[in-house]
């Protein structure tokens, strides 16, 4: 057992099973207070969202919060303001306005509520019918206009348009190097398209769990490595079940 940086999505990964989080918890809870462990949750929502979630189910505080995809970096210090350290190296190549223009010529976009929408982060409903055929000119015009962006399409509804230079794996990067972890101390988990980022940024370790999503899986499928472990278990008891397989809780007490 050794110190680690644990980076976990929320919806439909640490969250999903009840009893299992509660285990998982007690298991990293263990492992920050005798290693130094860090806790870090990096997730679509905005931290209004979170805060909602956070009131309804047995989170560990994190020391770190990663909201609206990757754009926003919290600590517990922050007071609201996400690190402006990486806040800083977003703007690059990004014209959020202009996004919005040229996604507005797509009538299969359909926006999400104002609240879901932040300075780093464009967000739409669109099926999963229409996706295939208005992806790839989507982000044709918007390589057009050189605006530097990136598509990420989860849940079969879900698009988040994001700067090119922030998603949820290079956040993961940002505060895994702020804090002084190696990447194979290191391990992200996730179920769904946004969680790819995390999976695909480097040799960081990666947990998909059981329940993850065909769009997740079907990555998986092209890019499994031995960085990475799909697990047979949902939700939490996956996270126990992929943080045994790397070593990170010992390995002879399975899940
Ligand atoms: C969360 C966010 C939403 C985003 C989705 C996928 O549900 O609230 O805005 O599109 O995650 O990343
Ligand atoms: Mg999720």
């Amino acid at each position: 057992m050794t110190r680690f940086l644990f980076v976990s999505d929320l919806d439909n990964t640490l969250v999903g099973d009840d009893r299992a989080l509660e285990q998982l918890n007690r298991r990293l809870g263990d492992s920050v207070s005798a290693h130094g462990s860090k806790i870090v949750y990096i997730t679509g929502r905005s931290l209004a969202l979170y805060q909602q979630l956070a009131a309804e189910k047995k989170l560990l505080a994190p020391d770190a919060l990663v909201t609206a995809v990757g754009t926003e970096i919290y600590y517990a210090t922050s007071d609201g303001v996400p690190d402006p350290a990486w806040s800083e190296r977003l703007p690059q190549g990004w014209d959020r306005e202009q996004v919005v223009a040229v996604a507005a010529q797509f009538s299969d976009l359909v926006p999400q509520p104002d609240m879901e929408q932040a300075p780093f982060k464009v967000s739409y409903f669109l099926t999963g019918d229409a996706a295939p055929a208005v992806l790839p000119y989507l982000n044709a015009s918007l390589r057009e206009r050189a605006l530097a962006t990136q598509l990420i399409y989860s849940n079969d509804k879900d698009l988040d348009i994001l700067p090119e230079r922030g998603n949820k794996g290079l956040a993961m990067q940002f505060l895994r190097h702020r804090w002084g972890f190696d990447a194979t101390q290191t391990v992200a988990c996730g179920d769904s398209g946004n969680d790819i980022a995390l999976f695909g940024a480097g040799d960081e370790r990666g947990i998909i769990v059981g329940n993850a999503r065909p769009e997740l899986l079907q990555w998986y499928e092209t890019n499994s490595s031995d960085c990475l472990y799909l697990a047979r278990s949902h939700y939490a008891e996956g996270i126990l079940e992929g943080l045994h397989h790397f070593g990170f809780l010992g390995t002879n007490d399975g899940p």
